[in-house]
C-alpha cells in the first residue's frame, strides 16, 4: 500500500497547567493524578481553538513536507470537539491555509479520529482519487470537561496535530484495523444540542464529558492488544519486528498494560502524556511529530500507530517509516 508521510507538525495551546493548579480546583493532589494516570500537567486553551490549532499544525506539516498549501488535495480533520455545528472544521481549516483545491470534511471517531482519517485518506490515495491529504487531530477538549469532576477533568488537554500524506513508490501501509461498538456507547459520552423546535422540547441532557473509567480501562486492555496482532498478522509481521509503538496516550497505566499484555519492553511505547494529557484525537499525531522533530524516527523503521476511545472505536496500523 504505497503512502508515506512526508510532512508532521503539531500545536499545543499557550497555557500549561500543572496537576498542582488543578488541586485549586477540584480535590486532587499531584500524587493522585500521576499514580493513577502518569499525567503532569496538560495545555488548556485560553483562546486557541480547533480551528487555530489544526491551521498551525497544517502549516507546520507543509513545511515540513516542503509542499504548499495550493498544491493538497484532500484535509480531513479528525475532532470530537469542533466550535462550529456548521461549517465543519476542515472547510474553516481549508480556507485559513488557502488549500483552495481541496476538498475537505470532518471525521468524529472521539480518540480513534486521527487514526481512522489516516485510513481514509489512505484509501483515497490508494484508489486513485487522491495524490496527497493532509491529516488533522485537533481538540479544545477543556470545553466539554466538567470542571468540578475530579474523576474527568484532570485527565484531558488541548491540542492539534497533522500529518501530510503522498503517494509513494515504496509500501508504506503495510496493515491495518479499524473496529466500532456501538453498544457501548454509555461507557464515555456527552450530549449534544437538545431537541427543541414549535413541536417539541425534550430535556436537556449533560454537555459534559462522563465516563465509565474502569470500563474504558478494562476495554483498553482487552481489545487494543488484539487489534495490533490483527493489524501485525495483515502485515506478516510479529511483535518484536515492530521499533515503536505510538498509541492514543489515554493514561500510562493502559499503555503499560497493553505493553505487558504483549510481552514487551515499555521502552518502545513512547509517551508524551506527562506533558499534554489525554488529547483525543489529537494525542497520536501530536506524539508522532514530536519523535520525528526528536530525530527518533530513521528510514526503514516499523511504527503501530493505535486509537481508541468513545463509540466505542478502536484501530491499528502498521507503517514503514520513510520520508
Ligand atoms: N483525585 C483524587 N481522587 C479521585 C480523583 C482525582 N482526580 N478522581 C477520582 N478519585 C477518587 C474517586 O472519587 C474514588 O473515591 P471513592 O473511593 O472515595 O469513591 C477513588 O478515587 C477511586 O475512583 P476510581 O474511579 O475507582 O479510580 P480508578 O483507580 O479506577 O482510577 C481512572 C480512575 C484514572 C479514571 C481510571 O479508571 C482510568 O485510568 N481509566 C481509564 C480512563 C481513561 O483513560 N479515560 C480517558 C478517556 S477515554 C480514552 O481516551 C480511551
Amino acid at each position: 500500500m504505497a503512502v508515506k508521510i512526508i510532512g508532521t507538525g503539531s500545536a499545543l495551546p499557550k497555557k500549561v497547567v500543572s496537576n498542582e493548579e488543578m488541586a485549586g480546583l477540584v480535590e486532587t493532589s499531584d500524587q493522585w493524578i500521576r499514580e493513577r494516570t502518569g499525567i503532569g500537567s496538560r495545555h488548556i486553551s485560553t483562546g486557541e481553538t480547533v480551528v487555530s490549532l489544526a491551521v498551525e499544525a497544517c502549516e507546520k506539516a507543509l513545511a515540513h513536507g516542503d509542499r504548499k498549501a495550493s498544491e493538497v488535495q484532500l484535509i480531513l480533520v479528525a475532532t470530537c470537539t469542533p466550535e462550529k455545528g456548521i461549517p465543519c472544521a476542515a472547510c474553516q481549516v481549508q480556507g485559513l491555509l488557502g488549500a483552495a483545491e481541496a476538498v475537505a470534511f470532518d471525521l468524529n471517531a472521539a480518540c480513534a479520529g486521527f487514526l481512522f482519517a489516516l485510513h481514509t485518506a489512505h484509501a483515497y490515495i490508494e484508489a486513485g482519487i487522491y495524490d496527497n491529504a493532509l491529516v488533522v487531530g485537533s481538540e479544545v477538549l477543556s470545553k466539554v470537561v466538567d470542571w468540578t469532576d475530579r474523576g474527568t477533568c484532570v485527565l484531558f488537554g488541548d491540542g492539534a496535530g497533522a500529518v501530510l500524506l503522498e503517494r509513494s513508490g515504496q509500501p508504506g501501509i503495510l496493515g491495518f484495523v479499524q473496529h466500532s461498538d456501538g453498544t457501548k456507547g454509555g461507557v464515555l459520552q456527552c450530549d449534544g444540542r437538545k431537541l427543541e423546535n414549535p413541536f417539541v422540547s425534550l430535556p436537556v441532557g449533560n454537555p459534559f464529558l462522563s465516563m465509565d473509567g474502569r470500563e474504558v480501562f478494562a476495554f483498553a486492555l482487552r481489545q487494543v492488544p488484539a487489534c495490533i496482532w490483527e493489524a501485525l498478522s495483515q502485515a506478516k509481521l510479529s511483535p518484536e519486528d515492530v521499533d515503536l509503538y505510538v498509541l492514543h496516550q489515554a493514561n500510562r497505566r493502559i499503555i503499560e498494560g497493553i505493553a505487558g499484555r504483549m510481552n514487551l519492553e515499555a521502552a518502545r511505547f513512547p509517551m508524551n502524556l506527562e506533558r499534554t494529557g489525554n488529547m483525543s484525537s489529537a494525542s497520536i499525531p501530536v506524539l508522532l511529530d514530536e519523535l520525528v522533530r526528536e530525530g527518533r524516527l530513521q528510514e526503514g523503521m516499523t511504527l503501530v500507530l493505535s486509537g481508541f476511545g468513545a463509540g466505542l472505536t478502536y484501530g491499528a496500523c502498521v507503517l514503514k517509516w520513510q520520508r
